[in-house]
């Protein structure tokens, strides 16, 4: 063996700052194990988990259905190419389909990955019914991955501009606003991309006849709605999917974070007359994987199966109501916003980075998602005891600024 690897705290950060490409901003903690919506660092202390992963482990971490799925079938077969066909992506990819409204499935292995196929889906329907239309029209504050493509999709500058010229054909214009919409499309328009919820934007909650104006308007023009679900979808907003709250069909949807509860798989699925993909015209070698699959599959019988959405529904209100007490006592706190367990806290200034680190020595991980913004995306699984939790050591930090 080389060079002895650090055991503590201080040298495996140490080591990061080596060898990594500092992409990431890491908070000063080395977590090393996780359980339910708890996780430990490597000192031993005790967290309790409102960021998910990112609002991955739909879960917790280290559910046993997860664990015994993932323990089976890496005892029977981890991969297989898409050459053959595999028994857990094709029983995933029926209980997707019994329970939404599409009709098809690809799976890929990650957010991008999904919405990268689905552009590239709209763009073959683009191809053969829309006379070459290629072009999709996305929203600023969106967020829908980091590849070139995706960066292109996702409306931020501060995303973009490092590398731009970016690939052509997407337009961005202002999110909840319909005439930008609109008046962005052209005969060049193959279909809208949006999320019904913005997550990383800051949990943005649009109009509720906005989604409704936008189907009616990709109706009109024959071109195709994509809905990014990749945040809000599997339970995370109190139903399975956040369309069916307003009634909102998508031609394809996208889904990776809490689809594998911390496993890493994405899919995209599309209604019958929108899968327009030929054998050979799109493909991914991990994509369907057995074992991501297994894990997929686990985690969306045991959602379904213990009614997690109406439970998130619940919980989401019961937080929400805290966070309103909250919002009454400290007038610095200006808005609640979201749905179901992706809700954010919006400040009249920009606190919550201070306000996520104090957090984080009082044992909550907490989100910033935007500078005046704290974003909670716990595991489904919570109690009200977790949330009463969360929010008493909240109220205790934001007494510290009366
Ligand atoms: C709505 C949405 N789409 C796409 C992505 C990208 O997913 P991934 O990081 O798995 O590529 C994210 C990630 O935050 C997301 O929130």
């Amino acid at each position: 063996m080389g060079q002895q690897l650090g055991s503590n705290t201080e040298n495996w950060q140490e080591l990061e700052k080596k060898l990594f490409m500092q992409t990431a901003k890491r908070l000063p903690v080395t977590l090393v194990h996780g359980q339910g919506a708890r996780v430990w660092d490597i000192e031993g202390k005790e967290y309790l988990d409102f960021v998910a992963g990112w609002a991955v482990n739909s879960l917790g971490h280290c559910h046993p259905a997860v664990v015994k799925a993932l323990t089976e079938q890496a005892n029977t077969l981890i991969q297989a190419s898409n050459q053959f066909y595999t028994i857990p992506q094709i029983q995933l990819a029926k209980l997707l389909v019994n329970n939404s409204c599409l009709n098809r499935a690809f799976f890929c292995n990650s957010g991008a990955e999904a919405n990268e196929g689905a552009i590239k889906l709209a763009r073959r329907y683009g191809k053969l019914h829309l006379d070459g239309a290629y072009e999709v029209i996305t929203t600023y504050e969106s967020f829908h991955g980091r590849t070139l493509a995706m960066v292109a999709a996702t409306g931020q500058d501060k995303f973009q501009e490092p590398y731009t010229p970016l690939p052509n054909g997407f337009i961005n214009v202002e999110y909840d606003n319909i005439g930008a919409i609109k008046a962005a499309t052209t005969t060049q328009t193959c279909a809208v991309i949006l999320e019904p919820i913005q997550g990383e934007g800051g949990v943005n909650i649009p109009d509720s006849n906005y989604l409704k104006e936008i189907r009616a308007w990709c109706d009109q023009k024959g071109i195709l709605l994509i809905l990014d679900e990749i945040q809000t979808g599997i339970g995370r907003t109190g139903t399975l999917f956040a369309y069916e709250q307003v009634d909102v069909e998508p031609d394809i949807m996208t889904l990776a974070k809490g689809l594998g509860s911390g496993v890493p798989i994405g899919a995209f699925l599309a209604k019958q007359r929108a899968s327009v993909f030929a054998p050979g015209e799109h493909g991914s070698t991990f994509g369907g994987n057995p074992l991501a699959c297994a894990a997929s599959l686990a985690t969306l019988q045991f959602v379904i199966g213990n009614d997690i959405p109406g439970k998130v529904k619940h919980l989401g209100q019961y937080f929400t109501s805290g966070l309103e007490k909250l919002k009454q006592k400290f007038n610095f706190i200006d808005e609640i916003r979201g749905c179901g367990l992706l809700l954010a806290l919006g400040f009249t200034t920009d606190i919550a980075e201070e306000i996520t680190l104090a957090c984080l020595e009082k044992g909550l991980l907490v989100n910033r998602v935007k500078p005046n913004a704290l974003r909670f995306m716990p595991p489904l699984i919570i109690t009200e005891k977790d949330i009463d939790e969360a929010l008493g050591i909240l109220e205790k930090i934001l007494s510290r600024r009366l």
